[in-house]
């Protein structure tokens, strides 16, 4: 199995796990596609999405890349199934929404999931819901504007706290004491969002279990150098831009563009 690990979203969410993924396995090649051409996944069909995530995983197969990470809860929970059979020679790892830990930590046994609608009204969620969370309240909680808000890069300004008090008020009314990040976009919001929620309750992000898991999946190649490919379906130059803004390093982007289903360097 090599070490090539191809990672993508719809967006620059997916870095939030590309930045674990790096952290925890220093000398892991990786290719990373943002299908910002796309985005927002959540709010698109199944059917879209699913070939959009066909189109991605067929590039990074082409490009050398033996393991894909899926670092979208909207396209795992549409697309991982599927995926895993069209392409039996890949191994896969995706986004769970981290409700068995939740559940499991939650004092209070109330537990507020903050995801796309996509994500929420998919099979994936309810099945893990039903099975690991059947003792707890579950508020399951969209948050409408708020992935197109960290795609600006802007995760401090004016724009984001009401956005955020939006979607915390439930929770903050239910006395929640756990909050899934299930969208990984939101893990670049988390600071504010534990300010607005208190010190005492726990905000869950999924990516170190998820990074953990790629370890697993790909074996160790000591003494090797890191590699890592940025490209988008949007533009190069703005993705750069945001991307540095949120990961505070500078990196290389290049664009790539959608031609029949199919992803071609632009
Ligand atoms: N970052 C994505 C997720 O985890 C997708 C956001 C979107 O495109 O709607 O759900």
């Amino acid at each position: 199995m090599g070490r090539r690990v191809g990672i993508f979203d719809s967006g620059v969410g997916g870095l939030s796990v590309w930045r674990e993924i790096v952290h925890q396995h220093p000398t892991l090649e990786t290719c990373y596609v943002a299908d910002q051409a796309h985005i927002p996944y959540g709010s698109r069909s199944a059917a879209a999405i699913l070939e959009h995530a066909r189109g991605i995983v067929r590039y990074l197969a082409d490009n050398a890349c033996s393991a894909i990470v899926v670092a979208c809860n909207t396209a795992s929970a549409v697309a991982l199934r599927p995926l895993r059979a069209e392409f039996p020679h890949l191994r896969f790892v995706g986004m769970e929404p981290a409700v068995k830990p939740a559940a499991f930590s939650s004092r209070a046994k109330v537990i507020a999931v903050l995801a796309t609608p996509a994500t929420l009204d998919g099979e994936l969620f309810a099945a893990t819901v039903d099975r690991f969370a059947a003792n707890a309240q579950v508020i399951r909680q969209p948050c409408p504007g708020l992935v197109e808000q960290i795609e600006t890069g802007d995760t401090e300004g004016k724009v984001l706290d009401p956005l955020l008090h939006r979607c915390l008020q439930s929770a903050l009314d239910a006395h929640a004491d756990t909050i899934v990040l299930a969208c990984t976009h939101y893990p670049f919001a988390r600071r504010r969002i534990q300010q607005i929620v208190g010190p005492h309750v726990q905000v869950i992000d999924p990516a170190p279990a998820v990074a953990r898991q790629v370890g697993r999946v790909v074996a160790a190649s000591p003494g090797a150098t890191a590699a890592h490919e940025f490209c988008t379906t949007g533009s190069a130059s703005e993705f750069e831009r945001v991307a540095r803004r949120l990961l505070r390093q500078p990196l290389r982007a290049r664009a790539l563009r959608w031609d029949e289903g199919r992803l071609r360097e632009a």
